[in-house]
């Protein structure tokens, strides 16, 4: 899919299809679609004259342009009412557009950002815009092998503008969409993918090819360097399966040499069945995406090498399959993780934050400027926030407050949930320091206990994304499955980076 923008007027693209916006309530035309309107003789105004279209959030109408203009086609997109309107929406409706153009069988359709005066930046609703329509469009189909020519698809989306002011603020807000989206595609097909063809060897590979041609050094610590280092957290939870674990690490210095990194760790268990204590069989298939925080820390990596962004990153995914087996780890089984301190497994289902302690543990050698972690941690948080909301618990205000800003901004919803000391002593263990359940009450708290056990001295933000990692329907420009929540969030937060 190509993304362009191009000088000149809606009515001499070369595209077969244009989109305009409309809000809810106006009678009249507004922007690029009153001036499209004359183009054609009135066939929009028509639409709304006798209310067919109303203007209402993503409502869609369809008008041939009978050769009026040069293209065949006029796709009109509800905007809702114009003072409600936000980059959300924008990206919603972008998304729709570009769904109903691939509904039609259209290749190509070109719109214009003039939707009549709105207070939203410019560079915002270009890089939206793309994000809609590139985000909306995603599927995942690389194991479909039958009616493959069936597969609708549209190769060109041009941002059209007239003003030459503005073409540059949009040409290059456009990229920064461009190469966000791509990276939430590399996300999405990460997680998307099933465990059979998403090992943690499998994963560590796929980290490299994204990394082939990005200023991003890779480093994987394969089991001989893990038992030298005592890792034995990691090596416990990777016991029950015949995959070698890895520890994958990324390092991109876009900052000044021996500058304090931001450090983001990422949960990879590539498939989890619970281990010994085994998860039921409904839903189990649902495992394969339980890498999405280590699939989204790859993802943001790669954004924030494209889009050079000025500080050093470094990305750690401990890597791992977590089934049961002869030589697998057992309720009871007492671990020496790396920090040296020791965890009491009482469920071998609470698997993330075992291997979580040593990847923080690895990650202290970096003398962090902030650590972010990103794990489908618990089902507990989505009991208490449901799917579509991120749980956030982490011992730095600032911090969080930067993340709820970046989450303002990209509509990837984040919402706090206490991480007090009222709870730690449900996570002490009788015969080692801690274990690694506190029970069902309170379960995503008591699992951001545990893993703040293993943080050192410096900001620390835990996001439990076992919600909205994995979507069960499709929303305005999300499709349903794996959604590659965290990476827009992360790189939006690394954008407004402030020390
Ligand atoms: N990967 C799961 C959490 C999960 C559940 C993610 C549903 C996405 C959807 C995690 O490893 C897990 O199994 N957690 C247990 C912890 C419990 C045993 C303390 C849980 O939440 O049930
Ligand atoms: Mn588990
Ligand atoms: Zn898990």
């Amino acid at each position: 899919m190509k993304v362009k923008v191009k000088k000149g007027e809606l009515r001499n693209s070369q595209s077969k299809a244009v989109v305009v916006g409309q809000f809810e309530g106006s009678k009249n035309l507004e922007g690029s679609a009153a001036v499209l309107d004359k183009n054609c003789d009135g066939l929009i105004s028509d639409l709304i004259k006798d209310g067919v279209f109303q203007g209402k959030l993503f409502e869609t109408g369809i008008v041939n342009t009978r050769g009026l203009i040069m293209p065949d086609w006029v796709v009109v997109i509800g905007l809702g009412k114009k003072n409600e309107l936000n980059l959300e929406k924008v990206r919603g409706a972008f998304s729709k557009a570009a769904r109903t153009i691939r509904d039609l069988n259209i290749k190509d359709f070109s719109a214009s950002l003039d939707s009549g005066n709105t207070d939203l930046p410019i560079d915002k609703v270009a890089q939206s815009a793309v994000e809609g329509v590139l985000l909306g469009l995603y599927r995942f189909v690389p194991f479909k092998t039958i009616e493959r020519d069936q597969i609708k698809e549209v190769n060109e989306f041009v941002i059209m503008e007239t003003k030459p002011d503005l073409l540059k603020i949009i040409k290059s807000a456009a990229k920064t969409g461009e190469i966000i989206s791509d990276a939430v595609y590399y996300t999405r097909d990460l997680v998307a993918a099933p465990s059979n063809e998403m090992t943690p060897s499998i994963l560590a590979d796929k980290a490299r090819e994204a990394f082939v041609k990005r200023p991003v050094e890779l480093k994987i610590i394969s089991e001989p360097a893990m038992k030298k280092l005592g890792m034995n957290a990691l090596l416990g939870v990777a016991r029950g399966s015949n995959e070698p674990p890895k520890l994958i690490i990324m390092e991109y210095n876009g900052g000044k040499k021996g500058e304090r990194p931001v450090v983001l760790v990422g949960k990879g268990i590539t498939f989890d069945s619970g281990g010994i204590s085994i998860k039921p069989a409904d839903s189990m298939d649902e495992m394969k995406t339980d890498m999405s925080g280590g699939a989204a820390v790859i993802g943001t990596l790669m954004a924030s090498a494209d889009l050079r962004i000025p500080f050093n990153i470094v990305g750690i995914i401990p890597a791992t399959e977590n089934l049961p087996g002869g030589n697998a780890y057992k309720p009871g089984d007492i671990l020496k993780s790396m920090s040296g301190k020791t965890i009491e497994v009482l469920n071998t289902d609470a698997e993330g934050r075992v291997v979580l302690a040593d990847a923080f543990a690895y990650a202290n050698r970096y003398n962090p400027a902030a650590m972010i972690d990103m794990a489908t941690l618990t089902g507990a948080c989505i009991i208490a926030l449901g799917d579509l909301i991120v749980g956030m618990m982490g011992t730095d205000e600032g911090l969080k407050n930067m993340i709820r800003v970046a989450s303002e901004a990209t509509g990837e919803k984040v919402w706090e949930l206490p991480l007090w000391e009222e709870y730690d002593e449900l996570i002490k263990s009788d015969a080692a320091d801690f274990k690694n359940t506190g029970g069902r009450a309170g379960g995503a708290i008591t699992a951001a206990l545990f893993l703040s056990k293993f943080v050192g001295d410096y900001p620390w933000v835990h996001l439990d994304i076992a919600g909205p990692a994995w979507l069960k329907k499709d929303r305005p420009y999300i499709s349903k499955g794996a959604s590659g929540v965290g990476v827009r969030l992360m790189v939006e937060l690394l954008r407004n980076w402030t020390r």
